[in-house]
């Protein structure tokens, strides 16, 4: 039986390809290999969006080289945002390489496998939602579910939409039958993922035409899903209805991430967020009215040309009005062929990381606070597996997407109550309540 083995980079989306590209792999007779030496195809699925990203793969594709000179019959594809970012050039500058694809081409990569060419190829035309091919789930009760392909944004720090097109949206009836498909299958809990969510639906065909609150409705209905998230939501796009989705329909978890990426109006605007603060913040304020225990998360990128400083001390001041549970924070790093890349006024590297620290010190310190608010309170817990730091103790997470490690006798996929007793910026600790369970 031939064998693959593949290295995930990058984004969620990024993620659930991989799954499809498994489960492809496995409609075509393959079994996974523990490790790159054991395996026939060896794949990197790969992520273009900061420059730390470039630099970690080209380390693995090394060892790739190295396995493929030992053995050439071994297949080394290479698939994802980088690749197609690069396009062809994959094969000028990695010769060992026998494939690559883009996002939407991975049904490509069965037809290269079967086929008998020997020739290196490659493939960059939209071909396909990798969402319709079959996966393989990393774990049997959680699922991503893709809506959405591509962006239509402009940001200019941003290279995600030279690698993933323009915005297509699948349509929603394909989503209700996938998401019934999954709850038979033992899926407690979907994240839908797109890049921009709530523009989900305006590409569709008249008559068929669902916006993203809708989706969430339809979604919510099906017999067996007990948590609906989703990422990313763009704040333009962020509308009263959605956020009303999250207290009024059941299975629509307390969580919104809200990438607001800087706190100034100026530096929004040279991003081409196409929102400034003040509706950034009132999109907050308006989710604290109807959910006012949701957990907000946010991604931040400090050092984007022309930032000053006064533009950073904006950003803080968003931070801690807003009152974030985690964000992710970024340095800014410049993408080929971005609009970002060209600007003159590029912050210097030690003022980035110097503004990096004073950030991350107040988000945690926000992020802690808020985290307070869980202690002394039971909530529902999805287990996962058990913890990471100690085996003896479970892990899993709250509605409000907390990490919480906690001492009880669950198994993974269930939803159990548990206590909580402890909380840092990141992660909770507590206890099940067994009579909880039972009754
Ligand atoms: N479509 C999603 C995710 C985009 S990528 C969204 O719009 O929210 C995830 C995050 O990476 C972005 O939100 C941004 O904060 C960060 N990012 C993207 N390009 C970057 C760059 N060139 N430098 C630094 N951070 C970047
Ligand atoms: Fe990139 Fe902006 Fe699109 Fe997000 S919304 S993927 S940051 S262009
Ligand atoms: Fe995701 Fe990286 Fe592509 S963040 S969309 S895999 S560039």
């Amino acid at each position: 039986m031939k064998s693959y083995h593949v290295t995930t980079f990058g984004c969620q989306m990024n993620e659930h390809d991989s799954e499809r590209m498994k489960g492809m792999l496995e409609s075509l007779g393959y079994v996974e290999a523990p490790g790159r030496a054991d395996a026939d195809v060896i794949l990197f699925n790969t992520c273009s969006i900061r420059e730390k990203a470039d630099n970690r793969l080209i380390g693995h594709l090394g060892e790739a080289k190295r396995l493929k000179s030992e053995n050439p019959e071994k297949v080394v594809g290479i698939g994802g945002c980088w690749a197609q970012s690069l396009k062809d050039e994959v094969f000028d500058r990695f010769p060992f390489v026998d494939v690559a694809f883009g996002p939407g081409q991975v049904p490509k990569l069965a037809e290269f496998l079967t086929s008998d060419s020997i020739t290196a190829q490659g493939f960059f035309e939209f071909e396909g939602f990798t969402g319709r091919l079959p996966a393989r789930r990393e774990r049997e009760f959680q699922a991503w579910v893709q809506i959405s392909v591509g962006c239509n944004c402009r940001c200019a720090y941003c290279i995600v939409p030279s690698t993933r097109g323009r915005e297509v949206s699948r349509p929603a009836h394909e989503l209700v039958a996938e998401a019934e498909r999954l709850a038979a299958d033992g899926v407690r809990e979907v994240t839908l993922l797109g890049q921009n969510v709530n523009s989900y639906g305006r590409d569709l065909p008249v008559g068929e035409k669902v916006t993203f609150a809708e989706l969430l409705a339809m979604i919510d209905a099906v017999d067996g899903i007990e948590r609906i998230r989703y990422t990313s939501p763009h704040p333009q796009d962020m509308r009263e209805d959605v956020i009303r989705a999250h207290a009024e329909l059941r299975s629509v978890c307390e969580h919104i991430h809200l990438p607001l990426q800087s706190g100034s109006s100026r530096v929004l605007k040279r991003m081409r967020r196409t929102y400034n603060r003040e509706r950034y913040l009132d999109r907050a304020a308006l989710i604290r009215e109807h959910v006012p225990d949701a957990a907000i998360t946010t991604d931040i990128i400090v050092g984007f040309p022309g930032e000053t400083k006064a533009d950073f001390e904006e950003t803080l001041e968003v931070v801690d009005e807003v009152g974030y549970d985690s964000a992710f924070t970024f340095i800014f790093s410049p993408r080929r062929g971005t609009e970002a890349a060209e600007l003159e006024d590029q912050v210097p590297h030690g003022v980035k990381h110097e503004r990096m620290e004073r950030l991350v010190e107040l988000v945690q310190r926000r992020a802690t606070e808020r985290a307070q608010r869980f202690v002394g309170r039971e909530m529902e817990v999805l287990v996962e597996g058990p913890s990471r730091t100690d085996p003896s103790r479970l892990r899993g997470r709250i509605r409000h997407n907390k990490t919480v490690n906690f001492d009880g006798a669950a198994s993974p996929g269930e939803l159990v109550q548990v206590r909580i007793d402890s909380a840092t910026s990141t992660t909770l600790g507590g206890e099940e309540r067994l009579l909880a369970r039972v009754a």
